[in-house]
Order: structure tokens, then C-alpha cells, then sequence
């Protein structure tokens, strides 16, 4: 039987970090296989390519066409394969993060991503997609406390808010998929709704 595609998104400093051990776990538990995988990243071709998406200024669109190019990659060489032998694969972030943050932050259009979309998945979509939202203000405050912040964490209140907005249109047109997690409210909650979701899978 074919795994499931799970996917973490959200603003930096949304609090998704702290909780993808504690949903590795609880599907572990339930005896499945489950496959822990970041985007950018996820390959050694992937993780070359994330240190230069999250250290090197570069045109928006560059910055999407090498997003895609690293997911193709990915798709390719874990996400597939772990699907087709029926695992979980559970990815810190995937596609919605490039129609968030290139296409809301930086103002790449939907049509150029829609078609990088159906070019590199044109028949894969996570099964389920935790989006983890907090207010603005609460994710610079977080960010504002981190060690050395990577170039999408220096961006502007401005910037965040456009990841946030497009972050929720995109939930509201795929209510199926998504699940918008409240994570500004105290973990051992947010760890309980979490949970819950996982039992449903
Ligand atoms: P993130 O997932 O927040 O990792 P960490 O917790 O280690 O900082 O960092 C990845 C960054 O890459 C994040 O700022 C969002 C950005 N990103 C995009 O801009 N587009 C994409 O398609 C993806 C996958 C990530």
C-alpha cells in the first residue's frame, strides 16, 4: 500500500521545528516507517543547493527555479521512493513554501509557480498539510531571539506578512488538505491538537 505525504509549513518562527520530533514519534509508535525530509534539502544535492537559496541574495525567480529544482531531486530520490514502499514521509516544508514566500514574499506570479508545479508534481500533493500559524509580531518576536538568522529570517515585518496572507489564502482554497495549527498558545495544547490529527491518519 502507498504511504502518505505529510507536510509542515509556516512562517519562520512559527514553532513547526519544535514539533516535527514529537509527530515523527507518534507515527512511529503506531509501527509505521516514517521518512524525516526538509526542503530546501533532502538530498546531498538539495542541501547544496539550501545553502545557497538561504545565503545568497539572488532574482526571485532564480530563487523559485532552484527551489523546484532541488524539490524535483527530492521527489525523485526520497519522496517516491519512500511513498511506493509505503512509509510516511514527513517533510519540513514543500511547495506551499514557494507559493508563500517567493510567490507572497517576493512577488514571483502565480502562473510562473503553477507551472513549475505541474512541471516537477504534476500528479503528487502532500496528503495532509500542518500549517502552523502565529500573528506576525509573535514570529519576528521568536526570530529576534534566534542565533545566526539565514537570509529569509533578516526579512521585514512587511515580508512575514505577506508569507502569512498567502500562507492562509492557499489553506482556504485546499481546506481538504490543509489543518492550520494555532501555535501561538502554549506547546503541550498545540502538541495535544497535533496528536489528534495524527491518531485520524
Ligand atoms: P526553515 O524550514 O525555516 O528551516 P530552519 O528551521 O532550519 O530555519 O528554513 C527554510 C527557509 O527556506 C525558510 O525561510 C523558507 C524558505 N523556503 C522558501 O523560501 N521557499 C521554499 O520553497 C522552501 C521549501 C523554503
Amino acid at each position: 500500500m502507498r504511504g502518505k505525504f505529510i507536510t509542515l509549513e509556516g512562517m519562520d518562527g512559527a514553532g513547526k521545528s519544535t514539533h516535527i520530533p514529537e509527530i515523527i514519534t507518534a507515527l512511529e509508535s503506531r509501527g509505521f516507517e516514517v521518512v524525516n525530509t526538509r526542503e530546501p534539502g533532502g538530498t546531498p544535492l538539495g542541501e547544496g543547493l539550501r545553502r545557497i537559496l538561504l545565503h545568497e541574495a539572488m532574482h526571485p525567480e532564480t530563487e523559485a527555479l532552484l527551489m523546484f529544482a532541488a524539490r524535483r531531486e527530492h521527489i525523485a530520490q526520497v519522496i517516491e521512493p519512500a511513498l511506493a514502499r509505503g512509509a510516511y514521509v514527513v517533510s519540513d516544508r514543500f511547495s506551499d513554501a514557494s507559493f508563500a514566500y517567493q510567490g507572497g514574499g517576493r512577488g514571483v506570479t502565480a502562473e510562473k509557480l503553477e507551472l513549475l508545479e505541474s512541471w516537477v508534481h504534476p500528479d503528487l500533493q502532500p496528503d495532509l498539510t500542518l500549517l502552523f500559524d502565529v500573528p506576525v509580531e509573535v514570529s519576528v518576536q521568536r526570530l529576534a531571539n534566534a542565533r545566526s538568522p539565514d537570509k529569509f529570517e533578516q526579512e521585514s515585518v512587511a515580508f512575514f506578512t505577506k508569507i502569512r496572507n498567502a500562507y492562509l489564502s492557499r489553506a482556504a482554497k485546499s481546506p481538504e488538505r490543509f489543518r492550520v495549527i494555532n501555535s501561538n498558545q502554549p506547546k503541550d495544547r498545540v502538541k495535544q491538537l497535533l496528536l489528534d490529527i495524527v491518531d485520524t491518519l
